[in-house]
């Protein structure tokens, strides 16, 4: 009875972007009186359009309005306690504070993301596929729980952000579509953070952790890989990952229609049932959505009909391949292939939330500027990050007024723009030009810029609030739970516990603690 009328506000706010999360909201106020819950989430719009979630995942906020339940799962490096880190209120949003808290003073990971739909499909660490990850036991990494940070709703929350190497996975699922039965599935991204590797999926795949042929998978790809399918421009595009090949359209390779897409926060969908898929991107700030492809299936054999199996994955391929970046804020996939009525609902839903951006409190950290560091163990507070011309050591010593000139100059550094994430940092010598401090085997070095990706990695550190409670820590950009950390007067990146004996959980926080200060020279 109320379909009607919520169909045809959806299809008013769409006409205008600018007026979607005004709309949006008197939809939310005309089919409340039908709900049990004030406000509604985007499984209550598939759900009410006859195609309900059997999965659903956020670390922002409630994907149901009755959703009271936790969101996800931390677990802390110095004692290895986990804790649920759930919402504010029902139907709301998450309660970052509570994992704030949890993990001060040491490095926490995202262990689990609850499933919301009451089906048990929760996301866990990914174990080794064919390909295997680079934790323990061929296992992927679990993401850095602070490495994403936002605001949704005005409220503090953290997204999953996957840096090579880390993934999530169920093998073991309950009502996800087989075979070529239909569903339909969203991601919200960081439609910023990507790259060319395999693959940043969220989506389903094989129950085995191994490519098992075409057909086998059904997921929402996010990146610029060109190594199957592409669209115009230079990418990023939203794809299908329907295994042996990344599809942007009929076509194995080029398809016109699928734009590259590049919105802070991005909505990513697919949706496929026999001989029939589709493509739908928009920004998930506002506006409506665009459908990139909406046709049979790819003209290869061996997709039509499809053989999914069920899986769920989130940000690698369906072989464990485990090379991509990305950000996840929350997905769901469905049972059943829903409208584009539903979806149209559901973007308007994702765009009233409220997504921003977090605060990047980097202060003097302002690429082009020269800093120095300065440690604030209680041992060493007179020291700072320097090098020498006897080697390519990276060390914290005394520096002071009356310091030599040289000694000064090898404290200070340049800020640049991350080589390898534009949101972070690389630090350039003042007095070495086209020197940077990077890691090799976790030990910090003064080293030359060999263009390669591994070194604009290991030369890229991301500022965060000082794990002390003091001053700014840097986070290593690929290995997201080691931080710049003096150990022993040496420099290096350092976990909060871990093999090395700079892995110390000994004053970790401190170490790993640093004051941005005015350069020395
Ligand atoms: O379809 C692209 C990728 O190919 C899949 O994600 C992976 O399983 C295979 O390597
Ligand atoms: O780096 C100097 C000190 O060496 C650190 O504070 C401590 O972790 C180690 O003993």
């Amino acid at each position: 009875m109320i379909k009607p009328l919520w169909v045809s506000r959806v299809k008013r706010a769409l006409l205008s972007a600018g007026t979607t999360a005004v709309l949006a909201a008197g939809l939310l106020t005309a089919t409340a009186t039908t709900s049990q819950a004030a406000t509604q989430g985007p499984c209550d719009l598939y759900a009410a359009g006859g195609t309900p979630c059997v999965a659903a995942h956020s670390t922002t906020r409630a994907l149901y309005g009755s959703y009271g339940g936790p969101l996800y799962q931390v677990k802390r490096a110095s004692d290895g306690a986990t804790k649920d880190i759930g919402l504010l209120g029902t139907g709301g949003y998450a309660n970052a504070a509570a994992q704030d808290a949890f993990c001060a003073s040491t490095s926490c990971v995202i262990t689990e993301i609850y499933d919301q739909s009451g089906k048990g499909n929760h996301l866990t660490q990914a174990l080794k596929g064919y390909w295997p990850g680079p934790a323990a036991g061929g296992n992927d990494n679990l993401a850095n729980a602070v490495e994403a940070p936002i605001t949704v709703a005005g409220h503090q929350a953290y997204g999953v952000y996957i840096a090579p190497g880390t993934g999530y996975r169920n093998n073991h699922t309950n009502g996800i579509a087989t075979g070529d039965q239909p569903e339909g599935m969203y991601a919200v991204l960081d439609g910023t953070h990507y790259n060319g590797g395999c693959c940043f999926d969220y989506g389903n795949a094989e129950t085995s952790g191994d490519d098992t042929g075409n057909g086998h998978m059904e997921a929402v790809y996010f990146g610029n890989s060109r190594s199957w399918g592409f669209g115009t421009g230079n990418g990023p595009w939203v794809m299908a990952d329907q295994e042996n090949g990344l599809f942007s359209g009929v076509n194995a390779g080029y398809n016109a229609n699928d734009p590259s897409v590049n919105d802070r926060f991005l909505t990513a969908m697919v949706k496929g049932g026999p001989n029939q898929w589709a493509i739908r991107s928009g920004n998930a700030q506002s506006g409506g959505l665009a459908t990139d492809y909406n046709g049979v299936r790819p003209n290869v054999s061996g997709y039509n009909p499809m053989h999914k199996e069920g899986a769920i994955i989130l940000g690698i391929g369906g072989d464990n391949s485990n090379g991509a970046a990305g950000t996840f804020y929350e997905g769901v996939m469905t049972s059943g292939y829903p409208s584009d009525a539903t979806e149209n609902a559901v973007q308007a839903n994702i765009a009233a939330a409220g997504y921003h951006s977090g605060s990047t409190s980097t202060g003097s950290l302002t690429p082009g500027s020269r800093i120095s560091l300065r440690a604030t163990t209680a041992c060493c507070t007179g020291d700072y990050i320097r090098h020498d011309d006897a080697d390519d050591k990276v060390v914290i010593s005394s520096v002071s007024s009356a310091s030599s000139a040289t000694d000064k100059a090898d404290a200070s550094w340049i800020v640049r723009t991350g080589l390898a994430n534009s949101s972070c940092l690389t630090f350039e010598s003042a007095n070495e030009p086209g020197l940077f401090l990077r890691h090799y085997a976790f030990q910090l070095h003064l080293s030359a810029d060999d263009g390669g990706s591994n070194f604009a990695q290991d030369a890229t550190f991301c500022p965060t609030a000082g794990n002390s409670g003091t001053g700014t820590s840097f986070r290593s950009v690929n290995y997201p739970t080691k931080y710049l950390r003096h150990y022993d007067y040496t420099v290096y990146v350092a976990g909060d516990g871990g093999s090395n004996a700079w892995d110390s959980t000994s004053s970790w926080a401190q170490d790993t603690s640093w004051l941005v200060a005015s350069p020395w020279g």
